[in-house]
């Protein structure tokens, strides 16, 4: 007889498990294909004794009954333009499958013709029995042909739509990311129109004119970026956690919300199941099946996309101007939703095992590596994710980056060997091939970024040092007293361009973990205009807090002294981020807590150079920024570094019209008069002060663990609190003011002082979490509604 659904061998339920073809994505089977397959599923339960008997492919593809039976088979009841794409889809299975070759129909002609098919006996089901050795060709019945052409159809549909599906997937971060790209132009064409002044027309260029009305797409511009684009989906949470996850703002939680709908909405729907399918007999099989394949080939699409958005040189970035954080938020959801659809896939292949009947295969198969491995794949991913939450990245601290590496490369490898049974092409290829080139891309720039700024080879050796090669040199001091550390690199090419806004990536190669690397923000560069022979340095301010950090501390306490030269084990790689458009601001605020200001204090030393610029440049020149006045907060607890800072970088720049600095000493330290009485107070809790500005891109751990005392103190930052009446220690011509900054109330006096103008206020913030997000709160409530007011920015990584 015909059977009713062919019986399981291990090779069959590996044939079933993708009907796969060569030469198209994902083993798609299109429409007018089918009808050809349907002759392998009707003929292939048959045995032919004679030309290739005993094998399924050798006896389909060139045993001359079988072949009569199906191409009279198909003559009779496959549509005229099925006939060819169902002969070429047989044909690319006997060669990717069977290793051999089909004979061609056109080699039968005379056993094909109209009489010739008519002579041929009819079987339907039933009729002969299974497994039979089959020595004439006969025609399949009507009946067989419609339900078998049913179950060939649906099968072959759902797979279409697995893989349509996962394409549609890379359809929506397509045009997220275009929208992107576009944005990102746009802001640039309006940064480089308002990023300058002429001098001549002082009187009217910068002055201060009345609004003028906004047009319809301004006005539009300024409704969302005040309820969208700015604010938390939660606010004030953003920086900080909310029940120790991490809050998008509204616009990337939008994007997050509707992938995960679409991903869940397009892994669950159009899973069609019916009752007298010849593959499987009950809908449940067919439908746990389908939710398994349809879960799988989606997880598999995800996972370019978590590559892609995860790297430290990933080209969207660079082409939509949104920061690692934004791309780390996509690849945290997407590799959840990869995990998810992982997990599906594994209980809907149980599920279909014991629904079809095929219990005791279930058991069998973790013999085979590919089933195995997969099991272990989704096990490997659930560990990811679980490892990657805030609790564990804590426990892990500086080890997650190299935990999540290492499970990284074992997923990649399981998975390889997961779909090896398949092509390559259906999804080795496709999917984790082009998970390690973007991988590989990433690494490769790295090096390329290392070499390029830590080796330089001169043309002559005539300077100096007689060597030809240049490398990288750093002094690493520890300030006790201001609690910091001072890391300043020569880099060994001094062909950089500096900037804020910028963060290089620190190792010290030659230490026993030379692969940790640590991200931290350019703090000061010494920028000689006149290209003299001076060396470039870069610096970097870090609060020590723990691990590689503290180690820095330790090796330079052991030196004896407090300055460590490490020279020439430090390496350098970046710079990395971008500057934000501050210059474009008529009126700008930084504001900076703790070691923060090493974030904002590059842009006040970039607004000075560019008022220089354009003071050298003459009467008539172009002044390269906007701004008129520049406001900088800064609060901290630690007396003696204020005092290094304002007496070192700010000296000089505390007294000009058009800069406003204020100092505050917070916590319970009353500010000393005297510069020098600089208190050896750092007890060991100050170890744990508020944020180190390393903007904590993959060793999030240092970005977590930061802080400590202004969330201790949450909100206090931002109220006027009475300290704030103290007396203030007058000193070096300027004031540190006891207590905490009310930020809030600048920012909305700035706010005033625009209104009604068409000014526009830049706001950029460098700190511990609860301040940005309150910033970031006040700015959205601050923002009018009629035109472009005010714009906030963060320097911190979001994780
Ligand atoms: C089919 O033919 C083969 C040899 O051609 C023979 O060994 C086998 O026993 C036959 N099977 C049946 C069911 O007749
Ligand atoms: C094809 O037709 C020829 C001549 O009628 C006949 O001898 C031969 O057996 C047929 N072949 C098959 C596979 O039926």
């Amino acid at each position: 007889m015909i059977p009713s659904y062919p019986r399981l061998t291990a090779a069959a339920a590996l044939l079933l498990a993708g009907a796969v073809q060569a030469d198209s994505p994902l083993g798609i089977v299109y429409n007018n294909q089918e009808c050809g397959l349907v002759m392998f599923d009707v003929y292939g339960e048959f045995e032919w004794p004679g030309i290739g008997y005993g094998d399924y492919y050798g006896a389909l593809c060139q045993n001359p009954n079988a072949l009569v039976s199906m191409y009279a088979s198909m003559y009779t009841y496959c549509l005229p333009e099925e006939i060819q794409p169902g002969v070429d889809v047989m044909a690319s299975w006997c060669e990717g499958y069977g290793e051999t070759e089909l004979i061609p129909p056109s080699e039968f002609a005379a056993n094909l013709t109209k009489e010739a098919i008519a002579t041929l006996p009819v079987y339907g089901e039933g009729d002969l029995p299974e497994d039979s050795n089959v020595t004439a060709p006969f025609l399949m019945s009507k009946a067989v042909f419609d339900i078998t052409r049913r179950s060939e159809h649906w099968y072959d549909w759902e797979q279409r739509l697995h893989a349509y599906y996962t394409f549609a997937c890379y359809g929506f971060w397509a045009i997220v990311l275009f929208f992107g790209v576009v944005q990102n132009i746009a802001y640039k064409i309006i940064e480089s129109r308002n990023g300058y002044v002429y001098t001549d027309a002082e009187g009217t260029g910068r002055a201060i004119n009345n609004a003028k009305p906004s047009n319809i797409f301004g006005r539009a511009a300024a409704v969302v970026r005040k309820y969208a684009i700015m604010p938390s989906a939660l606010p004030p949470y953003h920086q900080q956690r909310f029940l120790g996850c991490t809050i998008p703002t509204r616009a990337e939680t939008f994007v997050v919300a509707a992938y995960w709908i679409i991903g869940i909405v397009l892994g669950a729907v159009n899973i069609h199941g019916f009752n007298d399918n010849i593959f499987w007999s009950g809908s449940a099989a067919q439908i746990w099946r389908y939710i398994a394949d349809r879960t799988g080939t989606m997880s598999y699409g995800n996972i370019p996309l978590m590559w892609m958005f995860s790297g430290r040189n990933n080209i969207f970035m660079w082409m939509t101007g949104w920061s690692f954080g934004t791309f780390n938020i996509f690849h945290r959801h997407i590799a959840r939703l990869a995990t998810l659809q992982a997990i599906m896939h594994s209980v809907g292949y149980t599920a279909y095992y014991f629904c079809a009947g095929y219990g005791d295969y279930y058991y069998t198969n973790y013999e085979e590596l590919w089933w195995t491995l997969g099991v272990a794949a989704t096990v490997v991913m659930s560990f990811l994710i679980i490892f990657s939450f805030s609790y564990f990245r804590n426990k892990l601290y500086e080890n997650f980056l190299i935990v999540h590496i290492v499970l990284s490369v074992l997923l990649l490898v399981f998975l390889y060997y997961h779909t090896n049974i398949f092509d390559l092409e259906d999804y080795n290829y496709p999917f984790l091939l082009t998970a390690c080139v973007i991988w590989g891309f990433d690494r490769f720039v790295r090096i390329v970024r290392q070499l390029y700024i830590n080796l330089h080879v001169r043309r002559s050796s005539s300077s100096t040092s007689g060597s030809r090669l240049q490398t990288t040199k750093a002094t690493v001091t520890f300030h006790e007293s201001a609690n910091i550390l001072t890391v300043d690199v020569v880099p060994g090419n001094a062909k950089l361009f500096p900037g804020p806004g910028q963060h290089y990536f620190l190792y010290q190669p030659l230490s026993i973990v030379g692969w940790e690397n640590h991200p931290f923000t350019l703090a000061y560069w010494n920028q000689t205009a006149s290209k003299t022979t001076d060396d470039l340095h870069l610096q970097f301010w870090v609060r020590p807090y723990d691990g590689w950090t503290k180690k820095l501390v330790k090796q330079c306490k052991a030196k004896g002294g407090s300055t460590l030269t490490t020279a020439p084990a430090m390496l350098l790689e970046g710079p990395y981020g971008k500057a934000e458009p501050l210059h474009t601001f008529d009126q700008v605020l930084l504001v900076a807590g703790g070691s923060g200001i090493a974030g904002v204090l590059p842009y006040l030393l970039d607004y000075v150079r560019r008022v220089e610029r354009g003071a050298a440049a003459g009467a008539s020149g172009r002044v390269p920024t906007r701004t008129r006045n520049l406001t900088l907060v800064w609060a901290d607890r630690n007396e003696s570094f204020i005092r290094f800072i304002a007496d070192s970088t700010l000296a000089g720049l505390l007294n000009r019209p058009d800069i406003n600095v204020s100092f505050h000493l917070t916590g319970s330290a009353q500010p000393s008069s005297s510069v020098a009485a600089v208190s050896s107070t750092a007890s060991p809790s100050t170890d744990a002060v508020d944020s180190p500005v390393t903007p904590a891109e993959d060793d999030a751990a240092v970005g977590e663990k930061t802080v400590q005392q202004f969330n201790s103190e949450k909100g206090g930052v931002l109220e006027n609190t009475t300290d704030l009446n103290k007396p203030a220690a007058v000193s070096g011509g300027y004031r540190i003011q006891s207590g905490r900054p009310d930020v809030l109330s600048t920012v909305r006096k700035l706010t005033q002082s625009i209104h009604g103008t068409d000014a526009r206020l830049g706001v950029m913030v460098c700190g511990p979490n609860d301040l940005a997000d309150n910033v970031r709160h006040v700015v959205a409530q601050n923002m009018e509604t009629t035109r472009e007011s005010i714009e906030y920015f963060e320097e911190s990584f979001g994780w």
